[in-house]
């Protein structure tokens, strides 16, 4: 069982590094180090070391730029990556006033917080932002957002790996979370087929990706369970529960879930126990064929 630490303590293990790094190298590390006004010691534009001016002049721009229209990589990455599309990469939602659209010094400050999730200044290359605007045919990632970066000579793919490289190469990377394959078999796959009061069952809509329905009277083969799996796994922010579109389609609007859901709302609070477990399965911590009580189902039978 991976248990992850919380953002808070990430960030103290982040200080506590610098600490005992500037105390073992002075010279090297001390221009990493600030002291606030009450005295503490705080590690300049974190995380992971990164500068946040050359963020806000360079980066952010990227995200807003308009791109000529509103399909695909025609559309400017705000308009997919707000909370309310909640698609990994977090961008607040822009201020509007007085016919203006922007990002206010205090959302930057967020935005550069969620964005700096995403790279992994030990290892640039590997850094989700890097690899989802990029062409697979030149090494990047299947990205719903489509293709931006035709090679890794352009522009945007430069500044955004100039930005990483301002980064403490010793920063130690995001815990790589990994949902577990038994646990979605044996207790998330069952939601599929149970459908709440008057709702049909996932199935209905999702048969060809990851609700494949099981065969009749029986329960899904290895095999079936495999594919679901991966195609559910697409997604899933994996450690991150609430930029999971798995558990953001389903959930009511009202209880901060996705705008728009052909399939109706499944869960209409973030405390819904079903909900919780499977939130709980996303961030890594529940693994094996043991099923919490919210997630047990006697449909299809087990085999
Ligand atoms: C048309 C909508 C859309 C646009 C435009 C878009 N994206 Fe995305 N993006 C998505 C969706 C949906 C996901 C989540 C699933 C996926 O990875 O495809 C995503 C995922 C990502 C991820 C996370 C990938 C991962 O490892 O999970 C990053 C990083 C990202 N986008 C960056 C960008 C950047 C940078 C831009 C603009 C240059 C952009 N996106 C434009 C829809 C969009
Ligand atoms: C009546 C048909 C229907 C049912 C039932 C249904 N969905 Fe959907 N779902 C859709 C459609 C259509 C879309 C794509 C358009 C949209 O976002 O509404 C979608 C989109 C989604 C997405 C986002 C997929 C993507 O590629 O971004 C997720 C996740 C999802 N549904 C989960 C579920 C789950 C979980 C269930 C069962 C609890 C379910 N849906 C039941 C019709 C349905």
């Amino acid at each position: 069982m991976i248990k992850l630490p919380t953002l808070q303590q990430l960030g103290f293990i982040l200080i506590s590094f610098f600490v005992v790094s500037c105390s073992e190298q002075e010279s090297s590390t001390t221009s990493n180090i600030a002291q606030d006004s009450s005295g503490n010691m705080t590690v300049r534009d974190t995380p992971k070391g990164l500068d946040y001016e050359f963020y806000k002049e360079s980066i952010e721009p990227i995200f807003i730029r308009y791109r000529g229209g509103f399909v695909g990589s025609d559309t400017a990455c705000v308009a997919c990556h707000t909370v309310q599309a909640n698609a990994p990469l977090g961008l607040v939602a822009l201020t509007e006033e007085n016919g203006e659209v922007y990002w206010t010094e205090e959302q930057s400050r967020q935005n550069f917080e969620n964005v700096a999730m995403l790279v992994n200044p030990s290892d640039p290359e590997s850094s989700r932002l890097l690899l989802a605007p990029l062409s697979p045919i030149v090494g990047g990632e299947r990205h719903s957002g489509g293709i931006f970066w035709n090679s890794t000579d352009h522009s945007e793919y430069r500044l955004v790996a100039d930005w990483i490289a301002t980064g403490d190469p010793r920063a130690s990377a995001d815990p790589v979370v990994e949902v577990d394959f038994e646990f979605f078999r044996s207790c998330v796959q069952p939601i599929f087929v149970n459908p709440i009061e008057n709702a049909m069952p996932c199935t209905e809509c999702h048969s060809g990706v990851f609700a494949i329905p099981p065969p009749a009277n029986a329960y899904w083969t290895e095999e079936q369970s495999r594919l679901a799996f991966e195609e559910l796994v697409y997604l899933i922010d994996q450690g991150r529960p609430d930029s999971s579109r798995f558990l953001h389609k389903p959930l009511h609007p009202n209880a901060g879930g996705d705008l728009m859901h052909n399939g109706g709302r499944r869960w209409y609070s973030k405390d819904d126990p079903e909900r919780q477990a499977l939130a709980s399965w996303i961030r890594g911590d529940s693994v094996g064929s043991q099923c919490p009580s919210a997630l047990q189902f006697d449909n299809p039978p087990r085999p």
